[in-house]
């Protein structure tokens, strides 16, 4: 065998010659796409934000049902039971904390809001992801198959979060959706993270709906509109408004930030979706959606949105959270007979700006209001097609 002779000092300056183009090309590499700390190995992450009573469970169980989505309920409403006292400005950070250790699959931060000996069960609305319901999770339902939730509550709670963690392992989309965010400068980190592929789904509903929704069940927000209000002593009957004051504000903020001069890193990862255009158009708007975050449509999943926005019934007390078969586009119309004029006015006045930008028209009288064929939805903007920079595609570096 021939024998190789290279000297010491020869070897010592290859190596330092290859450490060094190893550091050039990962600096300039790095912006173009992550390189170097824990890439998000092709996984995509998303964050249904939304607000209460905005059909965010319908959302996020057609993200939930989807065979490679692992799918949590709300980790943030574990910070605000926990750590009740103060207000959302200041539990931000350890909602968004929670969110990042989640999406990378790791369960030690939930572990510290939940009792010392937990079970899966103790995860908010646990038995709505469907991930929970399947291997490795729980033997119950096959991936590809549409889970259901009771028989999913009486076999799949076990002991620890270990299961839950393996399951999530295992998926290619992790998919939280989360409430509690009124802004969008405390989730940087996590768009700037190199290790997480972010895609933010913002989910937003007629205000006067929202109003109707709330009030049908408004003693399971008491704890929640405190801290929205930060603890301000705001009289029973002004509490509603002034939240839904706080939430239209926070539509207002969240969408000029992301499509008015967004920071580079929010080009792309970010979609505006209206429930109203989800219910009117459910297939062709879910459809964008999964584009939007890399999900394939299939013609079983096709039929199961047919099926769940084409129910009767337009919602009743006992739905709070559940997602039944109803149809959509009555659901979505409901405040227009229900809710009295006055408090339509008043929804009207604290959230003009927000309406106004997402185009949801006021009525101006009673006789407007319940006269069902005036659309109050100023259809949308063209679709603004802005692609992703893909991993093999680099973006072009402007001049
Ligand atoms: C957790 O599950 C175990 C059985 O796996 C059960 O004995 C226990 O009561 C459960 N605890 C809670 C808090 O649900
Ligand atoms: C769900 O499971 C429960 C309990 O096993 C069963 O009674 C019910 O019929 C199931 N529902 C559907 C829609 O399959
Ligand atoms: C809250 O305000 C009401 C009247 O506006 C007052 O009577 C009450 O004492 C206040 N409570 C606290 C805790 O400040």
């Amino acid at each position: 065998m021939p024998r190789c002779r290279v000297n010491l000092s020869t070897m010592i300056f290859l190596v330092i010659l290859q450490g060094a183009a190893v550091v050039l090309f990962c600096g300039w590499y790095v912006q173009l796409s992550p390189c170097g700390s824990a890439p998000s190995h092709g996984k995509v992450h998303v964050l249904l934000l939304s607000s209460w009573r905005s059909g965010s469970s319908f959302l996020g169980q057609v993200f939930s049902q989807h065979q490679s989505v692992f799918y949590l309920m709300e980790p943030g409403w574990h910070v605000w039971t926990t750590l009740q006292r103060p207000g959302a400005r200041a539990l931000r950070m350890a909602v968004r904390d929670l969110l990042r250790s989640t999406f990378h699959c790791d369960f030690s931060t939930m572990e510290a809001y939940l009792p010392q000996q937990h079970n899966v069960s103790n995860l908010f609305m646990w038995s709505h992801s469907r991930a929970l319901c399947s291997p490795p999770a729980c033997p119950l339902t096959p991936r590809t198959h549409f889970s259901n939730q009771t028989a999913c509550q009486l076999q799949c709670s076990t002991r620890g979060l270990g299961g839950a963690q393996r399951a999530c392992n295992t998926y290619s989309h992790v998919v939280l959706k989360e409430v509690r965010f009124f802004e969008l400068e405390s989730l940087y980190p996590l768009l700037q993270d190199p290790g997480l592929d972010l895609r933010i789904v913002h989910l937003v509903r007629d205000p006067r709906a929202v109003m109707r929704s709330r009030e049908e069940s408004s003693k399971s927000f008491t704890s929640d509109s405190a801290i929205v209000l930060e603890q301000r002593n705001v009289s029973t009957a002004d509490v509603q408004y002034q939240v839904m004051q706080e939430i239209c504000r926070s539509h207002v903020r969240i969408k000029e930030r992301a499509l008015q001069k967004p920071p580079p890193f929010l080009e792309g990862r970010y979609k505006l979706v209206r429930y109203e255009d989800l219910a009117r158009n459910p297939l062709d708007e879910i459809g964008s959606i999964y584009d939007f975050v890399g999900l394939e449509m299939t013609s079983t999943l096709k039929e199961w949105i047919y099926k769940v926005t084409h129910g009767k019934g337009k919602g009743t007390k006992k739905e709070a959270f559940k997602i039944t078969s109803r149809n959509a586009v009555d659901v979505s119309q409901a405040w227009r007979t229900s809710l009295p004029h006055s408090k339509v006015r008043r929804v009207q006045d604290v959230c003009r700006g927000a309406m106004s930008m997402l185009g949801y028209r006021p009525v101006n009288s009673d006789k407007e209001q319940k006269k069902l064929d005036i659309d109050l939805l100023v259809p949308r903007e063209p679709y603004r097609f802005s692609w992703l920079p893909t991993k093999t595609e680099p973006p072009k570096i402007k001049p």
